[in-house]
């Protein structure tokens, strides 16, 4: 079937205004680039934020979306990795041309930050990682400031570190990559808060104890110091609200190094008393220009690491209605609703 001229899009229509499905044309191919037909698309806690807040986007009628799966409909010139028809997942990015974004049927991509879809996944399984594990993984290996451990898909870097991490947060999509990344570097005891229901699953990523997330900061440090012998050197908050940020902030050994998804919110009093310890933060977006590099290098390795199981895909949950789902799907995400999943939908399912 020849590649159609028009698709589907979510548009977000104005600043904190509503969302519609329209037409909107399919992207032309430059070099270097693939044009991806979506099968699965993830939905972000930004999406919502982003409509709710009226942030980081300023140009309108905009698309939103970054995680996708899907298939390769044309390659542009030079690109050897890909070919029509190979199934696979990247990370997308949201441009005031449109073009680049996920909540759509097709989507460009540069090619050398996409991967293969092992058949062992799904489309949508495919679609549930890319955004959270750049942020878990920029946050471990590449973010100035940051622990800056080498990555375990560089030589040396697999199992290199021993010693404590705390992962607060790690039943979210990026805690639990935050997680699988940690047992892959080596990092031992891997400790964890969630809801305890999610301990089995949690465990099977390679958390090693998973503390209620409902304790109390005080008691959260003394189970803390109990299992890892004293505070710890290296904290991801994968959750990154000023609650969490202040009790992993407590979490810290002189020298120790917290990760943050969010904006910082730890208290101008304990930072006065820091002790050396020092506040990162973490941007997952693959195609900025710090991140372009190692992206590239992950992603070349994202394939193996897959079908070694290595890296286990997450649970998701599929929201119906193709891209007119997206709206009901942000809603669920904004009211707290989903716990130890990620949200896909399926673009070619839209009405
Ligand atoms: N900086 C970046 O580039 C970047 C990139 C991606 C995401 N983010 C941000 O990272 C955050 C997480 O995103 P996500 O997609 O991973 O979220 P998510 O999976 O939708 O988050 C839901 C999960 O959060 C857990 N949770 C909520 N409050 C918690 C708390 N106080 N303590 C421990 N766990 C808690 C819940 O755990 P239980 O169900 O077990 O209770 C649930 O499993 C969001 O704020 C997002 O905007 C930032």
């Amino acid at each position: 079937m020849p590649t159609p001229t028009q698709q589907n899009a979510l548009f977000l229509q104005a600043k904190q205004g509503e969302f519609a499905v329209a037409s909107r044309p399919v992207p032309k191919l430059g070099p270097g680039e693939i044009l991806v037909r979506n099968e699965a698309s993830g939905l972000n806690p930004v999406d919502w934020k982003i409509q709710a807040y009226g942030i980081f986007v300023e140009k309108y009628p905009a698309v939103l979306g970054i995680d996708a799966a899907g298939i390769v409909e044309a390659v542009g010139q030079d690109v050897t990795r890909f070919k029509t028809g190979d199934k696979v997942l990247y990370e997308g990015l949201r441009t005031d041309g449109n073009d680049r974004a996920t909540f759509q049927q097709y989507t460009l991509v540069p090619a050398d930050l996409a991967a293969k879809l092992p058949d062992s996944l799904t489309f949508e399984q495919g679609a549930a990682l890319p955004l959270a594990l750049t942020t878990a993984a920029v946050g471990l290996y590449n973010q100035e400031g940051g622990p800056l451990f080498t990555p375990p898909w560089l030589e040396g870097g697999r199992g290199k570190y021993a010693g404590p991490i705390v992962v607060i947060g790690g039943s979210s999509v990026v805690g639990t990559l935050a997680i699988q990344l940690a047992r892959l570097s080596g990092v031992s005891p891997i400790i964890t808060t969630a809801s305890l229901k999610n301990t089995a699953l949690l465990q099977g990523f390679g958390a090693t104890h998973v503390l209620d997330r409902n304790l109390p900061a005080a008691a959260l440090r003394e189970e803390v110091v109990k299992i890892a012998g004293g505070p710890v050197s290296t904290v991801y908050d994968a959750i990154s609200l000023p609650e969490t940020q202040n009790a992993a902030f407590d979490l810290l050994a002189p020298g120790g190094k917290l990760i943050l998804v969010l904006a910082s919110a730890v208290d101008e009093e304990k930072k006065k008393n820091a002790n050396d310890r020092s506040i990162v933060g973490t941007l997952g977006l693959i195609q900025l220009p710090q991140n372009v590099e190692f992206g590239r290098a992950l992603y070349s390795k994202l394939t193996s690491l897959l079908e070694a199981g290595d890296l286990k895909p997450l649970r998701v949950e599929v929201v119906p209605g193709g891209l007119g789902g997206i709206p009901t799907g942000l809603e669920k995400l904004k009211n707290d609703q989903v716990s130890a999943a990620k949200l896909v939908v399926r673009p070619q399912e839209t009405a």
